[in-house]
């Protein structure tokens, strides 16, 4: 009998414990999850150092680094929670967005483990699995609630209707907010990765540089966004101050960039919640780990007596905990790949 043919007479656990791999970006990341909501393990092997030699991710280096990590991440992991693979009911995997080489060592490494195992392989979206860290970081969450999705690749605010149903209201039209972060740091001097850089510097520095408040008057679409404009206007203020031979002040451009960057990231999910009549906003992708967007938002849903679901900083950043996450959703519906699986460097947001 073929994998998949076996696999087509799998039954579905009620409470299963699923391996949750990601390997998009520069984050080896293996996790254990029982049931959905409950972190067994949860392996991280970043290569973001060797990165910051380059000011970025080079995509060899990481795709070499996962092959080299994923290994030793998965046993960590299986040691960690106290299981041997065959205790794994099910391995999901991000399949995409990101980077494709990246992307390939964990789809081939969770292939070759659904294979020798005889269980279920699950192919993830990554965007999918920022959303679903909000179920690991309140165990009782259910849907709707809006999230503000914000990472290196992504920004948009969504409305998820149920478990598997979302809805994008808005996302930017340009530039992704981390990707933003990302810019102003390089011209900053700021070592990658440019958002904690960012964030740690803007707490030195005031915000008293005027930048464009973004999309404030924008009458395109009501929850859009756009960071491109904004990042130029950083990127002009150092170039003319620094032709002008006037000094910058580098805290002060941060932490101007940051309110500008970040603040209507708030405007808007807040705007949703209540024009749609949603209870709850939470946070998911990597620029929710900021902690001026942390503090904002919380006194902000305070306010207006919204519920606040913040992952843990970790669960923000990419992680193989959310994988798991979202997988244990997919396991739920049988949505089980054959060992034909590819990875996928685009995967749209929806
Ligand atoms: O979700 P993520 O880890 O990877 C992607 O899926 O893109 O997000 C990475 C992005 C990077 O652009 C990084 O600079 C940004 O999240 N980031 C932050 C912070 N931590 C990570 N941006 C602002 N403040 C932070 N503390
Ligand atoms: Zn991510």
């Amino acid at each position: 009998m073929s994998y998949f043919e076996r696999i087509k007479e799998y039954k579905i656990k009620e409470s299963p414990i699923i391996m949750g791999i990601e390997t998009s970006c520069d984050e080896t990341a293996v996790a254990i999850i029982k049931n959905g909501r409950e972190i067994l393990a949860d392996e991280i092997i970043s290569s973001a150092t060797e990165h910051a030699k380059f000011g970025g991710v080079v995509p060899e280096i990481a795709s070499r680094t996962h092959t080299t990590a994923i290994l030793t991440a998965t046993k960590n992991a299986l040691d960690k929670a106290g299981l041997t693979l065959n205790d794994i009911d099910a391995f999901a995997v991000t399949q995409g967005a990101g980077l494709l080489g990246a992307l390939l060592v964990g789809v081939s490494f969770a292939k070759s483990l659904a294979f020798s195992t005889g269980k279920p392989l699950i192919p993830v979206s990554h965007i999918r699995g920022h959303i679903s860290a909000s179920y690991l970081a309140d165990k009782k969450l259910e849907p709707p609630f809006i999230t503000i999705l914000a990472s290196g690749g992504h920004t948009a605010i969504v409305a998820v209707e149920d478990y598997y149903n979302i809805n994008v209201l808005g996302s930017t039209l340009d530039d992704a907010v981390g990707e933003a972060f990302d810019k102003v740091a390089r011209v900053l001097g700021l070592s990658y990765p440019g958002g904690p850089n960012v964030e740690r510097l803007a707490k030195e520095g005031k915000n008293v540089i005027a930048l464009p408040k973004m999309l404030k008057n924008y009458n395109g679409g009501e929850f859009d966004f756009s960071y491109s404009g904004l990042k130029t206007a950083v990127i002009n203020y150092v170039h003319n101050q620094t032709a002008k031979g006037e000094s910058v002040n580098k805290a002060d451009v941060a932490c101007s960039f940051q309110c500008s960057a970040i603040d209507v990231l708030i405007d808007k999910a807040v705007l949703a919640s209540k024009k749609f009549g949603y209870k709850t906003i939470c946070v998911s992708g990597g620029v929710g780990a900021n902690g001026y967007l942390r503090e904002k938002l919380t006194e902000r849903a305070n306010k207006e007596k919204i519920k606040l679901v913040l992952p843990e900083k970790r669960y923000c950043t990419d992680n193989g905990a959310m994988i798991g996450a979202e997988g244990y959703l997919q396991y739920k519906k049988g949505n089980f790949a054959n060992l034909e699986l590819n990875a996928s460097a685009v995967i749209p947001l929806k």
